[in-house]
């Protein structure tokens, strides 16, 4: 049987440092950490991983736990304008570049990632 992407990464733990490292750098943004608004983003990094483990081809924890994405929609109360977009792909890729993966599945998975990023803006500059 052919390996999905989630399994072929490294399964839920590669999610999980892509996420980590993302969080990291939030954490000291002077744009994106005033958007998250509890004080620990723990529970803000978990919903993330456990999206894009859903995405890729992993469990389905996500929506078993939060219901349909619907990403637009959860971010419209977020001011996502071009600078913060840019601040999110800055801190992802970061994190993308990080990640010891293949150079195709790399670009994959960035590729969607800056895909959805541009997609999530909802304010203009
Ligand atoms: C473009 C810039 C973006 C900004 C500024 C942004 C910001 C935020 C903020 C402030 C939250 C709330 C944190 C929380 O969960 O408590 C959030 C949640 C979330 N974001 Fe983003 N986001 C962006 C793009 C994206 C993209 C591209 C994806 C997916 C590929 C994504 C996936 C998620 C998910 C899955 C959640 C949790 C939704 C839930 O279950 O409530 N975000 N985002």
């Amino acid at each position: 049987m052919e390996e999905n992407f989630f399994d072929r990464v490294g399964g839920a733990q590669t999610f999980e440092n892509l996420v980590s490292h993302f969080y990291a750098l939030v954490s000291i943004d002077p744009i994106l950490r005033p958007m998250y608004p509890d004080e620990d983003l723990k529970a803000a990094a978990e919903r993330l991983s456990l999206f894009l483990q859903q995405y890729w081809g992993g469990p389905h924890t996500y929506s078993d736990t939060r219901g349909h994405p619907r990403l637009r929609a959860r971010h419209a109360q977020f001011p996502i304008n071009l600078a913060a977009r840019d601040a999110w792909i800055r801190a992802m890729k970061s994190a993308v570049d990080d990640l010891e993966i293949d150079l195709a599945d790399r670009e994959e998975l960035w590729s969607y990632l800056e895909m959805a990023a541009h997609s999530m803006v909802n304010l203009p500059d």
